[in-house]
């Protein structure tokens, strides 16, 4: 049901089908309230809207809209013939303590007034550990037993727990062993009123490692443009909104980086269409009830304007660029941004090799990154030097290597730069040369980059094994990207280099006669040819830059189709998205190479997309 098209790490670009229509996440939901429509639901999908949310609860206790629902069915109700996900009175529940309504029977009515996504009456408390773990109980109980009754709608099972890590777990890890279609993170409308991001950021990590990768993820509650980068980031794919009504009937006006009561204003900075019909002293003389539909007419343009720039900042790869520079809207965002590096390590794993956009410094925090982190890691672990010495550069104009008495010293160079310590050889791979930092760094990054180049330089140990600067940089290169050794396994007897007449730049390699990878202008990668794909195969053992593939989808794969996610069976859990893999089959006979769109864990969720792209597949005798 839930497809990936673009993905930046865990941020991605989604399509969810439902019965009444494809949605692109990530995307926001506007809440409906059936009693009070002061902007119909026709009118929010001009402004963006794909998809509303309303309240079955409200509907079921209300007699003659409960009878015109299950009469007509919800769409005909509301007017509305696009997609409508419905809520189940949890927050009604929240708000007044309990409701009279049956978990199982709401669920059932969702399904009969033809919701096309429902979801179950989760419980919904603030409280002490020893109650929330009854309402996480309860809540699984609950999800357990809704699924029976689903129909052909849409289930979304939600995760609560509250602040305590363990139950955020331990209900994550139970409600993804259940056949719902779609994971709520509830319970945070509490932290997102206090501002309390760096809880709500630890609730969504926990919350998403244990949840299945192809599953939508919506943030219950979250209506504000200031969290959305962030949370996308994390890999939220839905919001819904009740901010912008709510905040209308107080006179309050949403903007990218927070909110302003009207009075506060002397102009409008904004160009919606309210915003650039009215003068602010009309908006502010209007009647109250012109006045709700006008700034709730605002509020929601400005959120659906932050929702499409979330989505192409997740396109063209610069989501980190986006959260980062929203965190500075807010200390308590500041704080979250912050929370982000306890968790590198598993970040990493959904971080794509390389993005069309440069890494761009927008503060303390980008070093922090995922991309740096492996950048580190990997010159760590998987660089080896050439010469018995090294010297010490300092950051020069990029690439590096361009300066030609670098590449002719006879000496390991390592050049000090603000992501740590870089080799020459590696100055053209993402994101070495890709990345935009000023002249003068904020000091917290420079501390952090001495000490990451201290270490790297106290662990060098010196070599033997001169080679002139091209065959070292494709050494080295090839070991960066597939581990330690590739090196020498791709590049064996006579090498032939052949480089771009216009750019100088190296673009194919030839190994004894052999074409066995092209570099890439744009990430200074390899792409992997078959040849190449031969050595390495039999150079790294079984599962290292493996997927293994049902034998179904042998044949199609060396017909040149691509590989889906459902004939996956295994994968090295070392791959990560765009990373150049070798498809093999159960028994580890090669089969072809190509390029992936997801980490193990994704090919072996999704039932359905791409897993890999083909390029070569290897004939057969
Ligand atoms: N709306 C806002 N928060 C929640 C929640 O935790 N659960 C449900 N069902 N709806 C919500
Ligand atoms: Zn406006």
């Amino acid at each position: 049901m839930f497809e990936l098209r673009a993905r930046d790490g865990l941020a991605r670009i989604g399509v969810l089908k439902t019965k009444h229509g494809r949605i692109s996440t990530p995307t926001i939901l506007p809440v409906v309230n059936p009693h009070f429509m002061p902007i119909s639901p026709n009118e929010m999908l001009r402004m963006g809207a794909q998809v509303i949310i309303t309240n079955s609860y409200i509907i079921y206790k209300d007699e003659k809209l409960k009878e015109k629902a299950l009469k007509n069915g919800l769409h005909s109700l509301i007017s509305f013939n696009k997609p409508i996900m419905t809520d189940s009175g949890s927050f009604q529940m929240y708000i007044y303590g309990s409701i009279d309504v049956d978990a199982i029977e709401i669920v059932k009515f969702q399904n009969e007034i033809k919701s096309d996504i429902g979801t179950i009456l989760d419980v919904f408390l603030e409280g002490k550990y020893e109650e929330m773990k009854k309402g996480v109980i309860e809540t699984i109980e609950r999800a357990r037993e809704s699924v029976k009754y689903k129909g052909d709608m849409l289930l979304a099972t939600t995760v609560q727990g509250g602040t305590y890590k363990d139950l955020r777990r331990r209900c994550s890890r139970e409600l993804a062993k259940i056949d719902a279609d779609l994971y709520p993170i509830g319970g945070v409308v509490p932290l997102m009123e206090k501002q309390r991001y760096a809880d709500l950021v630890e609730i969504i990590i926990t919350s998403k490692r244990e949840l299945p990768p192809s599953k939508p993820v919506h943030l219950f509650g979250a209506g504000h443009p200031m969290v959305f980068p962030i949370a996308a980031l994390l890999g939220c794919d839905l919001f819904d909104s009740s901010a912008y009504i709510k905040y209308a009937k107080d006179d309050r006006l949403i903007f990218p980086d927070g909110t302003a009561h009207l009075n506060e204003l002397e102009e409008l900075p904004c160009s919606c269409e309210i915003c650039s019909k009215y003068d602010i002293n009309e908006l502010k003389e209007m009647e109250r009830e012109e006045r709700i539909k006008k700034i709730a007419y605002h509020n929601l343009w400005q959120i659906f304007n932050e929702i499409k720039r979330v989505r192409q900042a997740i396109r063209e790869g610069t989501i980190w660029e986006l959260a980062e520079r929203k965190a500075i809207a807010h200390p308590s965002l500041i704080e979250a941004m912050a929370i982000l590096r306890k968790y590198k390590k598993w970040l990493e794993k959904w971080e794509n090799i390389s993005r069309k956009r440069a890494f761009m410094y927008t503060g303390s925090n980008s070093i922090h990154r995922p991309i740096v982190y492996r950048l580190n890691k990997r010159i760590m672990e998987r660089y080896t030097t050439f010469f018995k010495n090294s010297v010490v550069i300092n950051e020069a104009r990029k690439p590096y290597s361009r300066n030609k008495r670098l590449t002719e010293l006879e000496a390991n160079c390592i050049v000090k730069s603000p992501m740590g310590a870089i080799p020459l050889e590696l100055d053209e791979i993402y994101p070495v040369a890709q990345s935009l930092f000023p002249k003068f760094i904020d000091s917290d990054t420079r501390n952090y980059a001495r000490k990451i180049f201290k270490k790297f330089y106290e662990s060098l140990k010196g070599n033997e094994n001169e080679k002139e600067y091209d065959i070292r940089k494709i050494i080295s290169v090839a070991d960066y990207q597939f581990g330690k050794g590739a090196g020498q396994a791709l590049f064996k007897g006579k090498i032939e280099i052949i480089k771009s007449k216009k750019t100088g730049k190296i673009r194919n390699v030839i190994s004894n006669g052999e074409h066995v990878v092209s570099m890439r202008a744009h990430d200074g990668f390899f792409t992997l040819k078959m040849k190449g794909a031969i050595r390495l195969h039999s150079h790294f053992s079984f599962p290292k830059m493996r997927i293994v593939v049902k034998d179904d989808a042998i044949p199609f794969i060396r017909d040149g189709k691509n590989l889906f996610a459902k004939f996956v069976i295994d994968c090295d859990d070392g791959l990560r998205p765009y990373d150049e893999a070798i498809i093999v089959s159960k028994n580890d006979e090669l089969i072809a190479v190509g390029q992936t769109i997801m980490n193990r864990d994704e090919m072996l969720s999704f039932n359905r997309g791409m897993a890999v792209k083909i390029r070569e597949a290897l004939k057969t005798k």
